[in-house]
C-alpha cells in the first residue's frame, strides 16, 4: 500500500473559496484505495463551518520553533466519505472571517508554518508517506523543507514530493531577508538557482525547484507557463523543468454535481428528459431572482470570482450590446469592486435581463448551473477551470476562450459535422467573444433541434476523475517505484 499525503490550503467539505478546494475535495476520493492510502492535511480555519468543526477531534499537540518563537501546533483528525483528514490548529494563525487575509507578508508567515507544522506533525501521527501531493505557493515550502532540514532523520528518507500548480499567478513572494528570518531557511536557499526571483524570496518557485515532479491542471496550461505570458516570470523555470511538468485536467465530483439528484434544484433532469424538465428550473430561477419569466429566453450564467483572470474587462467592455439582444444574463460572483458594481449598474439598468448576485452561494451555482441554457468564461487564462465542467454535466452549453483547461475541455461546435460541446473564440477581445454569444443564440434560437443535440453530447461528455485520477496514479508509482 503507498501512502500519500495532500497538503492544501483549502478542501471541500471543510472550506472553500475555488476550485482548488472542488479538486483537494474529490480528487482523494478517486484514488484506487486497493493501492493507495490517501490523507488530506488542511489548516484548520475559525471560519469553517460549525458543523464541520464539530466533526473533528483532537489527536494531539506539540510546540515548534518558528520565526524566532516556540509555537503551539495543535493536531485535529477526522474521517469523512472514507478519506483520513488531519488538520493544523493554530488561532493566531488560521483566525479570522476567511481563509485569506489581504496582508501578504502575514499569509506568507501563515502558510509558512502551515508548511513546517505539516512535516513536523508526521512522525506524531504516526502517518508516514511515501509522498506528499502539494498544491499551490500555500505549500511551496513543503518540497523546500523536506529536502532542507528533515532531510536527515530516517522518518523522511526518500519522502518524495509532487506540487500541483492550481494558479501560477500566485506565487507568495516577498523581500528574502524578512522571509529567511520567518523559514529560518539557511541564507544560500535565497539565491536564483533556488528560491529568489526577480529579488524577492518566492514559495512557489521553492515547490518548482525542490519538488520531485510538477503537475498542473490541464495540457494547454502546462504548455502555457512555458511562455512569457502566461508564465508570470517562471516561465524559464518550468521550461527547465519540463522534462518533470505534466498537465492531468481536473475533474469534478460526479455525485455531488447531478442534474438527476441534485437537492438544491427545483427540477430534477438527465440526458434524455433535458428538454421537457430542465426548462423549469430556468422558470423558477427567473421568478427567484425577479428577471421577465419566458421559458424559451436564452438564459446566460456566470459564477465565478470577479477578477481579471476570468475576463470580466471582455464583459464590461460589451455589457450594453450584449443587454439590447434577447438575452438574460444571470451572475454570481465575488471579487473586484469594479466588476461587483459593473453588474450591480446593469441590473438597475435591465432589470428584466440581468441579476446580479455579489455573494458566495453554494444552493445558487448549482440552480444557475441547472437553469441557464448557456454558461460564459471568457477568460484571460485558466489553468482548468470547473464551471465548464460543471456546466456541461447540467447540460449548460459553455461559451469560453480557447485558453488553458477551457480549450482541452470545450469542443467547439462544428455545423457542417455536428459536432462540439460549447462554443468558443480564439483571441482575447471583447468583439470577438460577442460573436461567439451571438452566433450561440442563433443556434438557439433559430436551430433548437441543433442545440438539443449540442446539449445531448456536452451531458454525454465525462469530465469525473476517472482518466485522471489513473494518470495521478501512474505518477505515483513512477515517483515511489
Ligand atoms: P477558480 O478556482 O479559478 O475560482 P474554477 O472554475 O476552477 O475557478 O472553480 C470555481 C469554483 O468556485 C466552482 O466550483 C464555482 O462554482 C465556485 N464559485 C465561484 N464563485 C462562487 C460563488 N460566488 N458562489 C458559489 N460558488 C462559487
Ligand atoms: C485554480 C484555477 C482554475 C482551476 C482550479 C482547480 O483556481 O484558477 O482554473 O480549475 O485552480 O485546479
Amino acid at each position: 500500500m503507498k501512502k500519500i499525503l495532500f497538503a492544501a490550503s483549502e478542501g471541500v467539505p471543510f472550506i472553500k473559496t475555488g476550485g482548488l478546494a472542488d479538486v483537494v475535495g474529490s480528487l482523494p476520493k478517486c484514488i484506487d484505495k486497493r493501492y493507495f492510502d490517501v490523507r488530506v492535511i488542511l489548516p484548520k480555519y475559525t471560519c469553517m463551518k460549525q458543523a464541520m468543526k464539530d466533526k473533528l477531534e483532537y489527536i494531539t499537540h506539540f510546540y515548534m520553533d518558528f520565526n524566532w518563537k516556540n509555537v503551539y501546533v495543535g493536531i485535529l483528525g477526522a474521517n469523512v466519505d472514507g478519506i483520513q483528514y488531519y488538520f493544523i490548529d493554530n488561532e493566531s494563525y488560521f483566525g479570522g472571517f476567511k481563509p485569506y487575509g489581504d496582508n501578504a507578508l502575514y499569509e506568507i508567515e501563515k502558510y509558512a508554518y502551515f508548511s513546517k507544522a505539516v512535516l513536523s506533525a508526521l512522525p506524531l501521527i504516526g502517518f508516514q508517506p511515501d509522498l506528499i501531493h502539494c498544491h499551490d505557493w500555500q505549500t511551496g515550502l513543503i518540497p523546500v523543507y523536506l529536502k532542507e532540514r528533515f532531510h536527515g532523520g530516517e522518518f523522511f528518507a526518500g519522502m518524495k514530493s509532487v506540487i500541483t500548480i492550481h494558479n501560477l499567478k500566485f506565487q507568495g513572494k516577498w523581500d528574502p531577508r524578512t522571509v529567511q528570518s520567518i523559514t529560518g531557511l539557511p541564507e544560500y536557499y535565497f539565491t536564483a538557482d533556488k528560491l529568489e526571483a526577480y529579488k524577492d524570496a518566492n514559495l512557489l518557485k521553492g515547490g518548482l525547484v525542490f519538488a520531485d515532479a510538477i503537475t498542473t491542471v490541464s495540457d494547454t496550461y502546462a504548455q502555457e507557463i512555458k511562455t512569457p505570458f502566461y508564465g508570470e516570470g517562471l516561465d524559464g523555470l518550468l521550461r527547465a523543468r519540463s522534462g518533470d511538468l505534466r498537465g492531468i485536467v481536473n475533474g469534478i465530483d460526479y455525485e455531488e454535481f447531478n442534474p438527476e439528484t441534485d437537492p438544491y434544484i427545483v427540477k430534477p433532469y438527465n440526458a434524455v428528459n433535458f428538454r421537457k424538465e430542465k426548462g423549469k428550473n430556468k422558470k423558477a430561477l427567473q421568478q427567484e431572482l425577479g428577471l421577465e419569466q419566458d421559458e424559451k429566453k436564452m438564459m446566460i450564467g456566470v459564477v465565478s470570482r470577479l477578477t481579471d483572470q476570468k475576463g470580466f474587462d471582455l464583459i464590461a467592455y460589451v455589457m450594453d450590446e450584449l443587454c439590447r439582444d434577447g438575452i438574460q444574463l444571470v451572475v454570481l460572483g465575488t471579487g473586484e469592486e469594479r466588476y461587483e458594481n459593473m453588474f450591480r449598474h446593469f441590473a438597475w439598468k435591465y432589470p428584466e435581463k440581468v441579476s446580479a448576485n455579489i455573494f458566495y452561494s453554494e444552493e445558487l451555482s448549482h440552480k444557475i448551473y441547472a437553469s441557464c441554457d448557456a454558461f460564459l468564461m471568457p477568460s484571460l487564462f485558466e489553468p482548468c477551470g470547473l464551471s465548464q465542467l460543471m456546466s456541461l454535466r447540467y447540460g449548460t452549453v459553455p461559451i469560453v476562450r480557447e485558453t488553458g483547461g477551457l480549450k482541452d475541455t470545450v469542443e467547439p461546435y462544428n455545423q457542417y459535422e455536428s459536432t462540439g460541446t460549447g462554443f468558443s473564440f480564439a483571441n482575447y477581445n471583447a468583439h470577438e467573444m460577442l460573436a461567439a454569444v451571438r452566433y450561440a443564440e442563433q443556434i438557439y434560437y433559430d436551430k433548437k433541434r441543433e442545440w438539443n443535440k449540442i446539449v445531448d453530447r456536452a451531458m454525454a461528455a465525462d469530465f469525473s476523475w476517472h482518466v485522471s485520477a489513473s494518470k495521478y496514479q501512474e505518477m505515483y508509482d513512477w515517483l515511489i517505484g
